[in-house]
């Protein structure tokens, strides 16, 4: 058995229980890049400032490099021995270039270089699913432009509630994700501090740069505090809580499809190439993708979920609990990214069946308070106006009729403010053509809406 790194006080190597219970290199050799990026900055440091001569940087950088090339090619042996991803690098580095290896662990712990490695890789995740919410944007839009004109039942308890453009409604998705990436920026620029450097905890006393390899990695500044550089996962917190609201965002939207692909609704056909079959009955074609863009949230929110109780009894500093960190944390981003990407396929691939939804229209009286709007503009006073156009939604469920077919003399057996202009108020039609007010479905406000969102998405 290989010697480990950090064997020089042990007598007994470990059992191959604990090893196998202790190894994270099977998930966290995902960090590679990030490690080898981060190390590269800090031998380059170590070099400057005369802690490493420049012909051991150059052979540490250049060693790098081949191992980097042999992970992507699938020519490194990883072994679980090594324990994880850092010391698998550092010690293949060591069997690659020898001495000038053996250096470049100088002022650094695998405390402050895991913390690294993650903050760069959360940084790249970001950039990644702000990519994705970006195309999941485009979709929608591009499906509203598609559906110039189309009025769909706006629903509240799940019940009938008033007319609104179906343009409108996709819009209300865009606005909802457009602040999940809100929060992923701000998150990105919270995080991006530098840990490295914080060695074990406590810093070190030898003469290193900060500064140095925190602006050669691209973070802002290096971390104030070297405990709560090692300490904090924070960042990790505040990307999965971001995560966690995007997927709930996200299996709202999947529901809502679901729904309107059921039978009851009718309301879209997903094609074929969204959508999947049942084993035992040949007739279903299953809107699968959404209900697992629904079930998945609950990983996303799982993984939050984790972390948090992870870290809620933790003292402070580095404590090996947090290697537990990582695999929510590749779990929620693989899973984001997953369900971003085929809400927006699915969005490309759906109809809207224009005359089922045409047919459904009529039905629950989604005028009725456009009609109290009415009699509001003649004066009567609002309270009386929901009671008034209640008592009329009342008498067409006794003569089961809609409420434009009530004839001018039965309104006004109910109240006689009512004039023959009320029948510009009736019918969905008419009725969607009185909203507005800023931000409602009105078309001429749902035009706005997708004239902002084209400049801002870039689309013509
Ligand atoms: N694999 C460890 C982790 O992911 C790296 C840090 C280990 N540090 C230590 N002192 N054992 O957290």
């Amino acid at each position: 058995k290989e010697a480990k790194l950090w064997g020089g006080r042990f007598e007994e190597g470990v059992t191959d229980a604990v090893e196998r219970f202790t190894e994270s290199v099977s998930y966290d050799k995902q960090l590679y890049k990030h490690d080898i990026r981060g190390s590269i900055a800090h031998a380059s440091m170590l070099a400057k400032q005369g802690l490493i001569s420049v012909s051991d940087r150059d052979s540490i950088i250049e060693g790098l490099g081949e191992i980097e090339k042999r992970i992507e090619s699938g020519e490194f042996n990883w072994r679980a021995d090594r324990e994880d991803v850092h010391m698998n690098i550092e010690a293949a580095l060591t069997d690659l270039i020898g001495e000038p290896a053996k250096k470049l662990h100088t002022s650094r712990s695998r405390n402050d270089q895991v913390v690294t490695d993650l903050r760069l890789w959360c940084r790249d995740a970001i950039d990644k699913i702000l990519a994705s919410i970006k195309q999941l944007q485009v979709s929608l839009l591009k499906l509203a432009l598609n559906n110039q004109g189309l009025i769909v039942p706006g629903y509240t308890h799940l019940q009938r509630a008033q007319p609104v453009l179906l343009q409108h409604l996709l819009l209300a998705y865009v606005e909802e994700i457009e602040r999940d990436a809100g929060r992923l920026i701000d998150c990105r620029a919270r995080m991006n501090f530098c840990p490295l450097g914080a060695c074990a905890l406590a810093g070190t006393g030898l003469p290193i740069d900060r500064f140095m390899t925190s602006d050669a990695l691209g973070f802002t500044a290096p971390m104030r505090n070297s405990i709560d550089a090692v300490s904090d996962r924070d960042f990790l917190l505040e990307f999965l809580s971001a995560n966690a609201i995007t997927a709930v965002h996200l299996s709202r939207l999947g529901e809502e499809w679901v729904l309107w692909a059921s039978e009851e609704f009718g309301f879209i056909t997903p094609s074929d190439s969204v959508s999947t079959g049942s084993s035992i009955m040949p007739r279903k074609k299953n809107p699968d993708p959404m209900e697992l863009v629904r079930g998945k949230s609950a990983r996303v929110i799982g993984g939050l979920v984790t972390l948090l109780t992870l870290c809620k009894g933790l003292p402070h500093a580095y404590n090996r609990d947090l290697q537990e960190d990582k695999e929510p944390v590749f779990d929620s981003v693989r899973t984001i990214l997953g369900m971003l990407e085929v809400l927006s396929e699915f969005a490309m691939n759906i109809t809207f069946n224009r005359e089922r939804i045409q047919k459904a229209l009529p039905a629950g009286y989604l005028d009725a308070t456009t009609l109290a709007d009415y009699l509001v503009k003649k004066g009567v006073p609002f309270r009386t106006s929901h009671d008034i156009a209640g008592k009329s939604v009342a008498s067409c469920t006794s003569k089961n009729c809609q409420l434009l077919d009530l004839s001018l003399d039965e309104l006004r057996s109910i109240n006689p403010v009512f004039d023959k202009d009320v029948y510009e108020f009736l019918g969905v039609e008419n009725a969607i053509q009185k909203f507005i007010s800023y931000g409602s479905t009105g078309s001429a406000c749902v035009a706005d809406q997708l004239d902002y969102w084209m400049k801002k998405l870039e689309i013509k």
